[in-house]
């Protein structure tokens, strides 16, 4: 299988693409591939990646068009266009020569910069999250809280976020609109309104609604489609556009 890869060097943007022939074998994962191109023919090429299994969120990047946790993306699998994301120019636009029937295109997660090859920078994704304050803020003489199943159901799936990011680098307001603070952030501070050990749920609805949250948002949803965890932080935006 040919992997048709984006090359940068020192930041910036793409400066080219480059070729590989990889060698598949069953089960084998999009990770893996970058692995035994790394490993065998170009130990220049830059990516991110940490547990192999889906759970730092580190392995993030177009594949295809599409954001996929390189791990969790196995090469048999990748075919592009099955997430029917609203399209925006960083997953239309495609490099010239690419033939999309005998080659994966890999490439960085868009709305970031390119620190290089397929590392991108996430400083704005976190400060998105830092300016929410997600945190609770406590007392001296505070006793622990406790919660019951039924209640640590309703935050379940928000707290499932791993911060890999694909929300922010598949919503076209965040390509555009570099104040959104988007998705991930503000669906967890949905799943901080709604904990029952919240001392004040308000705080967290303020933030929310601030003009750099939920507002900005149009609910295109390209972040329910892309999540890997079934956050869907759409559904979480949605309701606190309705607050
Ligand atoms: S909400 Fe989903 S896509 Fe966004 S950072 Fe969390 S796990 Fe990743
Ligand atoms: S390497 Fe951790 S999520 Fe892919």
């Amino acid at each position: 299988m040919m992997f048709r890869i984006a090359r940068s060097r020192a930041g910036g943007s793409i400066t080219h693409y480059d070729l590989y022939k990889v060698d598949t074998k069953n089960g084998m994962t999009v990770l893996d591939a970058l692995f035994q191109i790394q490993d065998r023919m170009d130990p220049s090429l830059s990516f991110r990646y940490s547990c192999r299994g889906a759970v730092c969120g580190s392995c993030s990047m177009l594949i295809n068009k599409e954001p996929r946790l390189a791990c969790r993306t196995q090469i048999a699998d990748v075919k592009g266009n099955d997430m029917k994301l609203k399209p925006f120019p960083a997953i239309t636009e495609t490099p010239k020569g690419w033939n999309s029937d005998g080659e994966i295109l890999i490439e960085p997660l868009p709305n970031m910069p390119i620190l290089n090859d397929l590392v991108v920078d996430m400083t704005k994704f976190y400060d998105g999250l830092e300016s929410m304050k997600l945190w609770n803020e406590t007392e001296d003489g505070d006793t622990s809280r406790s919660q019951n199943p039924e209640e640590r159901k309703k935050i379940e799936r928000y707290v499932n976020c791993i911060l890999c990011a694909l929300c922010y680098g598949s919503c076209p307001i965040n390509a555009v609109k570099e104040e959104y603070v988007g998705p991930a952030a503000l669906a967890k501070t949905w799943r901080f309104h709604e904990d029952t050990r919240t001392v004040d749920p308000e705080r967290f609805a303020k933030t929310a609604t601030q003009p750099e949250g939920a507002p900005l948002c149009d609910l295109i949803l390209n972040c329910v489609k892309a999540c890997p965890k079934g956050v869907a932080p759409g559904g979480a935006i949605r309701k606190i556009k309705s607050l």
